[in-house]
């Protein structure tokens, strides 16, 4: 195998045809006689970049205008932050569903109240709980989710009721793996490093009249959506070249593969070769209910640890990279994002059958 197959649950493995790209234009990129990483943030050039990017992003996911779409630093993490420090007035209700809604909990009680609507934690977060308007507190500002649970490999397949509140929504995992309406949410946002680009920059889609209901005291400018609003992102010097990048991510789902519904399918059928052989396999296995299964994050055991990590061993020498759990679960996990091929996944897929056959 001349490359590996990468199933890092991110940062990822990138479209091939998007680092060739980037590589082609590392030197000179769209006749500007410089690198991206070198252009001036105010410059005309870095301006196309960026009305480009943002240009693509709302025909792929047909995004109205009365959304904005920001790039902001720090990651899914300093989100967990912003978002109650810009909306937390009266209190948000949570769905616990794992790790990352539990650092967003965590950073939400330091700024207001919460309440937790629903919480998978019985079953190790196995499973979306199903609530109902009656879950929530009526008082709270907005509804706040995780979507696709990079750890535990679940995915909400309906978005939770949430009448007369806010949803704010992490898409870090799923962002543009299937079509996307962004109508339905508040607020999205999404760290790149998985689906989008490399990391260091996190995209946001926020509607515009969300920003009527802001705190009035946010600490910091660089804390205030309002500030990336007005300053069309540029307020201080933006991760340029993750923009760029993300930018070329776009281009290529639109151009190469031919938009979020085609993309859908793909995705769907990497995963139903890999969920088919799991199920039928007499191995390996994987924990989740099955309407709840996240189509990019997959997540198995064969419930013998020394063979767990024999396998993940074994994998690794054969050119499959990264299968090793996340370090709170164990087991392997592999995550198939955008720009795994299907060939990757069926690979996969043979060289864990014939180590069933050689491991019976
Ligand atoms: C769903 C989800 N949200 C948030 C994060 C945290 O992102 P970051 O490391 O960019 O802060 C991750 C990281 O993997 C994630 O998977």
């Amino acid at each position: 195998m001349s490359k590996i197959y990468n199933f890092s649950a991110g940062p990822a493995c990138m479209p091939e045809a998007v680092l060739k790209k980037a590589a082609d234009e590392m030197l000179d990129a769209n006749g500007s006689g410089m690198s991206v990483m070198e252009m001036s943030h105010r410059s005309s050039s870095f301006e196309k970049i960026l009305k480009d990017t943002k240009d693509t992003m709302r025909r792929l996911a047909n995004i109205p205008d009365d959304y904005e779409i920001l790039f902001i630093q720090g990651g899914g993490n300093l989100q967990f932050s912003m978002v109650p420090m810009n909306f937390n007035k009266n209190g948000a209700d949570i769905i616990n569903t794992g790790q990352w809604t539990k650092k967003a909990i965590k950073e939400t009680e330091k700024l207001g109240r919460v309440h937790i609507a629903g919480d998978s934690s019985d079953k190790t977060f196995t499973y979306i709980p199903k609530i109902t308007q009656e879950d929530l507190d009526p008082d709270t500002d907005y509804v706040y989710i995780c979507e696709n649970n990079t750890i535990y490999g679940t995915k909400y397949k309906e978005l939770p009721p949430h009448e007369g509140k806010k949803l704010i929504a992490d898409l870090s995992s799923c962002i543009f793996t299937e079509p996307l309406d962004v109508t339905k949410y508040d607020m999205i946002f999404a760290g790149a490093q998985k689906n989008l680009g490399p990391a260091g920059v996190t995209v946001v889609f926020i509607k515009k009249d969300l920003l009527d209901s802001q705190r009035n005291d946010i600490p910091s400018a660089m804390l205030d959506y309002k500030t990336y609003v007005n300053n069309d992102s540029m307020y201080n010097t933006p991760p340029t070249y993750g923009i760029y990048m993300v930018g070329l991510v776009c281009k290529w789902l639109e151009d190469e593969i031919g938009g979020l519904e085609e993309m859908e399918k793909i995705n769907h059928k990497k995963a139903a070769i890999l969920y088919d052989y799991l199920d039928s396999s007499k191995m390996f296995s994987n924990p989740v209910a099955v309407e709840d299964r996240s189509y990019v994050n997959i997540p198995f055991v064969t419930g013998n640890p020394d063979l767990d990590k024999k396998f993940i061993a074994q994998a690794k020498e054969a050119g499959f990279e990264n299968l090793k759990g996340h370090r709170t679960v164990g087991g392997m996990r592999a995550s198939i994002y955008n720009a795994m091929p299907v060939e990757g996944v069926e690979k996969l897929v043979a060289f864990m059958k014939k180590f069933e056959e050689e491991n019976a």
